[in-house]
């Protein structure tokens, strides 16, 4: 028999009886969904009662003081990637459920993968995939070099013979790639459509809270970037994380979006490479290599990705422009800061740039949009103006005022330890809040109140 569906709004959670391009009570396009109706899932959830595999969420029914339980076998494990481990909170959580979600071909299945080399030494793995058949998961195994006995394959997209495949080989981890393949019997939609993936999370989510197995769930996600599904997919799952990079660049970086049981500010920084991804435990180092010496147009500042110091290049090129409009284009850097940026440059800094085409590039295919770059952006820009090329031991740091004044940043103390590690001998910084810092014997500040004062100190103009 069908089960019958009604339609609503993901914004605004308005029923509608039939499906619509927009939600007439919000207006948004585009957020129309349907779900099963009441009937339809209470019929769902007995049918599972039924079925032998049913899941109960784990605990007994009764109410218990919060002191008499015990939290000495809520365990954390290592996954073997250290970058991982970081962005989970030091290492995952038994009986948790991760999301990881990124653009197609950015190496999500590839990270699953390569995380069951470790996870396989001290348990058992289970690796369901919807996607490749077993000799292609198997393929994949031997080039990123994971065959160990204990990690079993299973090319399956039915919920129920999944758990069934879990009862089974009773896996400490199971992993699923992708919940959008998934589908579960008693629901009549296609997979990867709202109620399935809905459904399909909710089940794994008892098996991880039942059970204790920690399960690992690879989403894909919609044009916008956000994992796609249902909004109320992030609020069940235990940790978001996404998986991003640029298709041309090796670069990859994991970002914890929600994470329950630890602080979503750090990241991971892998490469891409013919054996699979590897750890880039030193991402300031890696970025800077490569660096032009004594070339006009490039300077380095420190960005804070997540809570880590992270160096980044930024060049520039200004030429006398051919056109009636000068180009402007900026890669990593959002374009209006750039132009706001380059106004205060002309009418503070003194520089004639607004008939000259000007590039802006960060290098890295990092995107910067801290204000803590504005003082590297504008260093950079008129190096190149002036054809003067910066000391290549210098770094800048601190936010731009319209009427040219420095700004103190956050973190500025971890950041120019960051700078001072890397062999740099010099950086200009805010006037203020710069007094005191301390543990910085082999590095000069430049402390500065305008940028007329940091162009004369850098560029002596
Ligand atoms: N034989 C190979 N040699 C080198 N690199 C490879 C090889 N096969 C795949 N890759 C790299 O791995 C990437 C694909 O990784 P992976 O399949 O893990 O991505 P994914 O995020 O799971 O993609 P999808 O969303 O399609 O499932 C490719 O873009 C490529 O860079
Ligand atoms: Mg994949």
């Amino acid at each position: 028999m069908k089960t019958k569906t009604s339609f609503y709004c993901t914004e605004c959670g308005n029923e509608f009886p039939k499906w619509a391009g927009r939600c007439m009570a919000c207006g948004a396009w585009n957020t129309i969904a349907e779900r099963p109706t009441e009937a339809a899932v209470r019929r769902s959830s007995s049918a599972r009662k039924d079925n032998r595999t049913a899941i109960s969420l784990g605990g007994n029914r009764k109410a218990r003081p919060i002191t008499e339980l015990s939290t000495a076998e809520e365990l954390r494990f290592a996954t073997g990637m250290g970058e991982l481990d970081r962005v989970l909170g030091g290492g995952a959580v038994k009986g948790s459920l991760v999301l990881v979600g990124g653009a197609p071909g950015i190496g999500k299945s590839t990270l699953m993968l390569q995380i069951c080399a470790q996870l396989c030494s001290t348990g058992d793995v289970l690796y369901v995939s919807g996607e490749e058949s077993e000799h292609q998961l198997k393929m994949r195994a031997e080039r990123l070099h994971v065959c160990n006995s204990n990690l079993y394959v299973l090319s399956e997209t039915n919920l129920s013979d999944i758990l069934e495949s879990v009862h089974e080989n009773k896996p400490n981890v199971l992993i699923i790639d992708s919940i959008q393949t998934m589908f579960s019997d008693a629901l009549d939609t296609p997979p990867g459509s709202i109620g399935q993936v809905k459904e399909c999370t909710m089940t794994l989510m008892q098996l991880a809270k039942g059970e204790g197995v920690t399960v690992f769930v690879i989403g894909h996600v919609n044009k916008e970037g956000s994992i796609a599904g249902p909004k109320v997919l992030e609020h069940m799952v235990d940790c978001v994380l996404y998986f991003e990079g640029d298709q041309h660049m090796s670069y990859r970086i994991l970002r914890a979006a929600k994470n329950r049981f630890g602080a979503t500010n750090e990241i991971g920084v892998f490469e891409m490479a013919d054996k699979g991804l590897a750890e880039v435990a030193n991402p300031s180092e890696t970025l800077l290599s490569g660096r032009p010496q004594d070339a006009p147009g490039t300077c380095v500042t420190c960005a804070m990705e997540g809570a880590r110091p992270v160096l980044a290049e930024i060049q520039a090129l200004i030429a006398p422009t051919a056109y009636a409009n000068p180009r402007r284009t900026s890669n990593g850097l959002d374009y209006n800061r750039s132009a706001m940026l380059m106004a205060v440059l002309e009418k503070r800094g003194g520089l004639k740039i607004s008939n000259c085409d000007a590039y802006l590039n960060v290098i890295g295919g990092l995107s910067l949009d801290e204000p803590a770059a504005d003082l590297a952006i504008m260093i950079a820009l008129a190096s190149s103006y002036l054809d003067a090329p910066v000391g290549s031991d210098l770094a800048a740091i601190g936010e731009v005022g319209l009427t040219g004044e420095l700004r103190s940043v956050q973190s500025i103390g971890q950041r120019l330890c960051e700078v001072q590690r890397l062999g740099f001998h010099k950086c200009v910084v805010p006037w203020q809040k710069t007094d005191k810092l301390t543990g910085l014997d082999n590095l000069e500040l430049i402390r500065v109140k305008t940028i007329g004062q940091a162009l004369q100190a850098v560029l002596g103009k």
